[in-house]
C-alpha cells in the first residue's frame, strides 16, 4: 500500500481537499470563541491540506503560515491563494525551520493527527508544544474511539448516507454497481482490520485507549488512529497542555461524553502550558 504522504500527494485527494472552503461547526465555535485575540496571533495552520481554513482565519490574524507536509497540497494552496498567504513544506513531527515559542495558535484541523501512529502523534504533541508560546492555543479535532456508531463502518449493510445515495441514482445498473462497491469496501475493511466478526471488533478496541485501524478515510488504504477522549486529555496534559475543552461534531462546547460519542469526531482546544 501507498505511504500516507503518498497518498495525500495522490491527484485525486489533493484535488479533493483543495475544493474544501467550509468551516466545520466545531470550528466556528471555535474561530468565535478566539474572534478578539486573532488580530494579535501569529498563527500555523499545520497539515493545511488545500486551504480549507486557510480564507477564514488569513486574513484576520496577524500573521499566517500553512504547511503541509505533502509537497502537492502546499502547491494547491500556492496556486489557490496566488502567493497571498505564505505556505511551506514542514512535517509537524519534526519542525526544525521553526524556533521555540514562535505561534500563538497552531491549528491542526480535520484530524490530521490520527494520520500516524502512537509515538509519532507523541512526538508531534510535543513539538506542537515546543512551538507554540506559553499560553497559545492549539486547537485540533481526532477521530473518537467510542463513537456510538463505530461499527457503522464495518457494517456490510447500507447505511442510511449510502441508501440515500443509492436511491438517488436512477439508472438501475448504476445502483447495482454503486451496491457492489459499498459491500466491497465492508468487505475490504473486514479483511484489512482481520476482523469479519463486527460485534467482537468493537469489543476488542473499546477496550483500548487508542487504536489504529482501517476506515474509509483515504478510501481505506491507510490505518487511522482512534482515541478515547480521556486518553486524549491525558496525553495532552503529558505533552503539556492545559485548560482542555472539548467540542461536539455539532459544534457543543461540551465535557459530556454522552453527547460527544455522538460523533465520529471531537475537537480539542487547549493552551500551552508555561511549567513545561
Ligand atoms: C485530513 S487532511 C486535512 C487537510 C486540511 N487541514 C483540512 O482541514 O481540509 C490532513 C492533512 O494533514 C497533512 N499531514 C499529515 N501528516 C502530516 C505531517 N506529519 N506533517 C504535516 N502535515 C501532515 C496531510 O498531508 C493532509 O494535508
Amino acid at each position: 500500500m501507498p505511504s500516507q504522504k503518498g497518498l495525500y500527494n495522490s491527484k485525486k485527494i489533493y484535488n479533493d481537499y483543495a475544493q474544501r472552503n467550509y468551516l466545520e461547526k466545531p470550528e466556528i465555535a471555535i474561530l468565535d470563541e478566539l474572534f478578539c485575540q486573532l488580530a494579535g496571533m501569529d498563527m500555523l495552520d499545520m497539515g493545511v491540506g488545500g486551504g480549507r481554513t486557510t480564507s477564514y482565519f488569513a486574513p484576520i490574524i496577524k500573521s499566517y503560515i500553512g504547511a503541509d507536509y505533502a509537497s502537492q497540497m502546499v502547491k494547491v494552496c500556492r496556486e489557490k491563494f496566488k502567493d497571498k498567504y505564505k505556505f511551506i513544506e514542514s512535517d509537524v513531527r519534526s519542525m526544525n525551520e521553526f524556533e521555540d515559542n514562535s505561534f500563538d495558535f497552531v491549528l491542526f484541523s480535520f484530524n490530521g493527527i490520527d494520520s500516524f501512529d502512537h509515538q509519532d502523534r507523541l512526538k508531534a504533541l510535543k513539538e506542537i508544544r515546543r512551538v507554540l508560546k506559553n499560553n497559545g492555543y492549539f486547537c485540533f479535532s481526532s477521530h473518537n474511539l467510542n463513537w456510538k456508531n463505530l461499527h457503522n463502518l464495518f457494517s456490510f449493510k447500507l447505511n442510511d448516507y449510502n441508501n440515500k445515495n443509492m436511491y438517488g441514482i436512477k439508472n438501475p445498473i448504476k445502483r447495482q454497481t454503486y451496491l457492489f462497491k459499498t459491500k466491497y469496501r465492508a468487505f475490504r475493511l473486514a479483511l484489512l482490520n482481520k476482523s469479519f466478526k463486527r460485534t467482537d471488533l468493537i469489543a476488542r478496541l473499546r477496550e483500548k485507549d487508542y487504536a489504529r485501524i482501517y476506515d474509509n478515510s483515504l478510501n481505506g488504504k491507510a490505518k487511522i488512529y482512534y482515541i478515547s477522549y480521556h486518553e486524549q486529555l491525558r496525553q495532552l496534559k503529558r505533552a503539556g497542555f492545559m485548560e482542555i475543552f472539548s467540542y461536539s461534531r455539532n459544534g457543543l462546547k461540551t465535557t459530556d461524553e454522552e453527547e460527544l460519542n455522538n460523533g465520529g469526531w471531537i475537537y480539542y482546544l487547549c493552551k500551552a502550558d508555561k511549567k513545561v
